[in-house]
Parts: structure tokens; C-alpha cells; sequence
């Protein structure tokens, strides 16, 4: 089959906020969804815990108000957080609606009610889940409506490149009008008219050594968005999730906060418990604060990592609850149920991004961003957890209402240039790519990570333009590949979180130096204008 080239919505991402934006929409307009791999290659099929939402009515909007602001430590935006927050319920009704599996407990009268799990920063229990893989479900339930549903295309291993806007092209309209795109499997670039775009491409954790993050998450939205002329915001806040495996055959695999939430310690190689000599909160401190004491216990031990003990918890509660986590350390030699396992930090969640209204628009017409790539002033200077699925359903439905209110007056756009490829040849030597994927992520671990400071950030600002200057002249001179359209990429997204971290003279949430170590009494965020 021919890959189309004309749509009225073209969708950059399959994750959570791609295919429910792609749902609300369908009946009205023509939508395409990309996907630079497989379909379930994104964020979202691998996100454990759940989502959070007042579902309960021992909690309240107001607290799930104050817990996200108390995480966000000082910088999020209040008035997105009520409106976030107040339409969680509703998201989630929609979402059962389309049939997901969330987990079910009868109570002692024998009333079925949907099961709420806790994790860091939430005083209440009310992340709403599907056992452990929350995310897998989402995209079980939503991907097969998606597929059958005749005015979606969903087209695998395509890359978008770059935004064509009519500002690029002189235009008297500066708005979006097409995407560059790389079809993997042939090599061949084309271009896709579209009426709408809506970046929904996730998050940049690859730019980090050790990342929860699977392959995708290389920042291409970000970086497509800041080329194209959109500001971003608060790129020095990445966050690390605490519990990592710590296992050489276990790539990025999180061991999800709900199980300290559940009740699993902490503990050093010695059996102690630690936390809470760093927060009263102890194991349920907001996910920033228990990270760095992670990080700070390991460097002043010198151990490889610390541990996770949920094994004085019955056997049967904890296979029933983390079933999927079970088998997985069952395999490579952990049995939960009686002995604790070797965690790690690692790069997690990209608190930063695109900047956008709350209905998804960013500063260019015709272009949006939603879900992980967006920068919507929820989350702060820390994103609690499992609100971050919660703002995918939010804004991909905000985004749908403000698209279809203008679907009648955008017309098509006009013909676009095609890809010039006059100047380019095949690449000579595949090595510049690999030997700079692997020295970025390096450096972007070793100077920009939990702990910073100011001569570890301007080294890392010398490398990555060293960086951006080799891969510019590459990039000019060969034939677009995966690879370097993602290196490209990682090397702007890793460049936005070196400048971003050395406009912030404090210590704030994710964002920690030791030249530094006090919160300033007023704060701003970090804007960048391209
Ligand atoms: P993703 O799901 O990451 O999807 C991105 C999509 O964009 C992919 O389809 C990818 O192929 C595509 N793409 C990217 N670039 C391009 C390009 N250039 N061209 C074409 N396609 C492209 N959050 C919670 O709220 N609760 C949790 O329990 C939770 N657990 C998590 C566990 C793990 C291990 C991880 C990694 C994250 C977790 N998170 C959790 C965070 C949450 O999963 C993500 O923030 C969220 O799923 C992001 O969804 P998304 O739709 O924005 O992007
Ligand atoms: C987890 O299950 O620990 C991940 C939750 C999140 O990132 O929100």
C-alpha cells in the first residue's frame, strides 16, 4: 500500500496521547499516526503504576491540587494543575469506556470497586492501575479501535524529520503545513501535507546513559519544534526515577514506585533502612528527593546500588499486585517474596518541553504538542508520579476540542516542496554516528545528571558543541538515516538541558547544584526562544 500524503491531522506518536487524540477525532477528520518503530515502541507501553485521579471519597480535588504543587516545588502553574486535576475523573470514565482493564478488589461487603494504589507525593491512594503495566493495557485497549477505524491510517517505521512550515518556505502563512518524512525501511523521504500537526512523540531519556526509556525516546519532537521556531521550557528538569533493576541483563527496567507505595524499604547493603534520615515522607517521598539520597547514599558508600525490600509483605499480595515485576526478577534470579533486589536511579521523565497553551497550541498555527514532548506547566520542577498518563488523556482531549472547532475553516495546503537530496551522498563512516550517541550520553550522565555543578555543566556545554558542529556537517553532507536524524536530535535536546541548567543559579526539584544548594525566594521558569 502507498503511504499517503495528504491528511487532515497528521499524529506524530502512538503512545497514550497519540491514540486517544486520533480517537476523539476519527469521525470527523482524515488522521494519519506515525510511529518511527513498532506501534507500541513509545513510553507508554512500558508505564507500570498507573494514573492518577480523584476516584475515591476519602480524597479531593484540592489535595490532589496540593500534592502535585507540593512536588513541583514552587513551579507549577496553578491554574493548569486545578484544570488538569478536576478533569481526571472524566478521562478516566472515557478510558474505562473504551474498555480498559483496570485492576478490580472487592471490599469486605463484597463491592466491586476499582483497585487505587499509592505512590511518592500522593497522600492519597489514587493511582487507578492494570496490575503493574498500566501502559501495556492502555495500549492493548486503544491500538485495536484505532486500527479499525476507517479514517485512521496508522503507518510504522516512518520518521518525521522536520516541520515544513510556511515561514520556512516565505509564505505569507507562518502556520504548519507538512512534515519531512523518512521511510526507514526504503530510505526515500517524503512529504505529508497535512491541516493539523500534533507532535505526541514523548520524551528525550536517551540523551541520559541510563534511562527507564525504551529506544523512541530521543527528544525528535522537541527538537523539530525548536527548529521550526517554538519556544521551550524548563529543560533542566529531568527526572530520575529511584528504582532501576540493577542487573546487566535487565535494560531500563523500572521496578515501579507503587511498590514502595505498597509498603517496599529502602535499604543500604547493609540491611538498614535510609530514608528517612532524608524526608519524613521516607520510601514516599516526591521522586527527587528520594533519587538523590539514592545517589548520595551510593557515592558515600561507594556501593553499585541500593535495595528493595517489599519481602515481609505476604507472598500472595505481592504476585497478585506486581505480576508482571515478579516474573521479570524471577528470571534473572530475584525472587521478590523473599529477598530484596539491587536498584538504581536512572533517567526517567522529561519535565520540560514545547510550550503550549492548554489546548496543545504551541507557538507556531496548526501546531501541537501534547503528552510528554509538551511543556504545559503541570509538573513543575518535579512531576509527581503517574501524572503524567493523566495529562496525555487531558490535553489530547483539550487539543481534539480546539481542532475540531477549526476543522471547517483550515483549508489544504498548498503543494510543498519536495526533500533535496542534490547535495548529499551516502555516508563514508558510519562511526562519526555510533561514537557520538555513545560519548553524549556519557557526558549528559556524568556532568548534567542528579547531582550538578557549574564547571561539570560548562564542560558538558564544551562537548556538546563540539558535538552539534560535527554532526551539522554530516548531516549536510549525507543521506538522512534513522540514526543521525535521532543523534541530530538528542545533541539539540542534550544542548536545551546544558543551557536551561546553567540559567538556574538554584537548587530546585530535579534540578541540583552544589554551587547552588539553597531555592531562591522568587523563581521563574526557564524559557528559551529559538
Ligand atoms: P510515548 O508513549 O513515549 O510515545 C511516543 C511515540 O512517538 C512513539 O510511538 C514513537 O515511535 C513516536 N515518535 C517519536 N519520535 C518520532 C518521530 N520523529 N517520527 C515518528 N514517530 C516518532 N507515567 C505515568 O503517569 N504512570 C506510570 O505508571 C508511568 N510509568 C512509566 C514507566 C516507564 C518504564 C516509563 C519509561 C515511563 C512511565 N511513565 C508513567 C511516563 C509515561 O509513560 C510517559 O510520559 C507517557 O507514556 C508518554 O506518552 P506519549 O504519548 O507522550 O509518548
Ligand atoms: C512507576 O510505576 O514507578 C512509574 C510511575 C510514573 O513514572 O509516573
Amino acid at each position: 500500500m502507498t503511504t499517503p500524503t495528504d491528511t487532515d491531522v497528521l499524529i506524530i506518536g502512538s503512545g497514550a496521547a497519540g491514540l486517544s487524540l486520533a480517537l476523539e477525532l476519527a469521525d470527523h477528520a482524515k488522521i494519519i499516526i506515525l510511529s518511527k518503530a513498532a506501534l507500541q515502541s513509545g513510553c507508554t507501553q512500558y508505564a507500570q503504576g498507573g494514573i492518577s485521579a480523584v476516584l475515591s471519597e476519602d480524597d479531593s480535588l484540592t489535595s490532589h491540587v496540593e500534592d502535585t504543587l507540593n512536588a513541583g516545588a514552587g513551579l507549577c502553574d496553578p491554574d493548569i494543575v486545578n484544570f488538569t486535576v478536576s478533569q481526571g475523573p472524566e478521562r478516566i470514565a472515557w478510558l474505562i469506556e473504551q474498555g480498559m482493564p483496570f485492576t478490580q478488589v472487592s471490599d469486605s461487603k463484597g463491592n466491586i470497586n476499582y483497585h487505587l494504589t499509592r505512590e511518592g507525593g500522593h497522600s492519597h491512594r489514587r493511582v487507578i492501575h492494570a496490575e503493574d503495566a498500566t501502559g501495556k493495557a492502555i495500549v492493548s485497549t486503544l491500538l485495536p479501535k484505532v486500527n479499525a477505524h476507517p479514517n485512521i491510517r496508522l503507518i510504522e517505521h516512518h520518521i518525521a524529520i522536520d516541520l515544513i512550515t510556511g515561514a520556512k518556505l516565505g509564505l505569507s502563512t507562518p502556520r504548519c503545513l507538512g512534515v519531512y518524512v523518512l521511510n526507514i525501511n526504503t530510505g526515500k523521504v517524503i512529504v505529508i501535507r497535512t491541516r493539523f500537526t500534533v507532535l505526541a512523540s514523548g520524551g528525550a531519556g536517551k540523551v541520559y546513559l541510563y534511562t527507564s526509556n525504551p529506544d523512541v525516546a530521543t527528544g525528535d519532537g522537541i527538537a523539530m519544534a525548536w527548529r521550526a521556531g517554538c519556544r521551550v521550557a524548563n529543560m533542566e528538569f529531568i527526572q530520575f526515577h529511584p528504582t532501576c533493576l540493577y542487573h546487566p541483563n535487565a535494560k531500563s527496567f523500572l521496578i515501579s514506585e507503587a511498590m514502595r507505595g505498597e509498603g517496599g524499604k529502602l535499604k543500604l547493603p547493609d540491611g538498614n533502612s535510609f530514608m528517612s534520615r532524608f524526608d519524613s515522607r521516607a520510601e514516599l517521598a516526591p521522586r527527587d528527593i528520594v533519587a538523590r539520597a539514592i545517589d548520595h547514599e551510593m557515592k558515600r558508600l561507594g556501593c553499585d546500588s541500593v535495595f528493595l525490600d517489599i519481602s515481609h509483605k505476604p507472598k500472595q499480595l505481592i504476585i497478585e499486585h506486581f505480576p508482571n515485576i515478579y516474573h521479570h526478577c524471577l528470571a534473572l534470579g530475584y525472587d521478590l517474596t523473599n529477598q530484596p533486589i539491587p536498584v538504581v536511579p536512572a533517567a526517567h521523565y522529561t519535565c520540560g518541553g514545547v510550550m503550549t497553551d492548554r489546548h496543545g497550541r504551541t507557538d507556531i498555527e496548526g501546531l501541537y504538542a501534547i503528552g510528554e514532548v509538551a511543556f504545559t506547566g503541570l509538573h513543575g520542577a518535579n512531576r509527581m508520579a503517574s501524572n503524567s498518563l493523566l495529562e496525555c488523556l487531558v490535553f489530547a482531549h483539550t487539543a481534539s476540542l480546539d481542532i475540531l472547532a477549526q476543522l471547517k475553516e483550515i483549508h489544504p495546503p498548498p503543494p510543498l516542496p519536495t526533500w533535496d537530496e542534490s547535495r548529499v551522498t551516502d555516508s563514508d563512516e558510519e562511526v562519526v554516528v555510533s561514537h557520538n550517541w555513545d560519548e553524549l550520553r556519557r557526558f549528559m550522565w556524568d556532568y548534567v545528571g542528579i547531582v550538578r555543578t557549574t564547571k561539570r555543566l560548562q564542560r558538558a556545554k564544551r562537548r556538546v558543541d563540539l558535538l552539534h558542529g560535527e554532526i551539522y556537517e554530516y548531516y549536510s553532507n549525507f543521506c538522512v538515516t534513522n540514526d543521525l536524524i535521532e543523534i541530530r536530535n538528542l545533541t539539540l535536546v542534550a544542548d536545551l538541558i546544558i543551557r536551561s541548567a546553567q540559567l538556574r543559579h538554584e537548587s530546585r526539584g530535579l534540578h541540583h547544584t552544589l554551587d547552588y544548594p539553597e531555592k531562591n525566594p522568587i523563581t521563574q521558569n526557564t524559557v528559551l526562544i529559538p
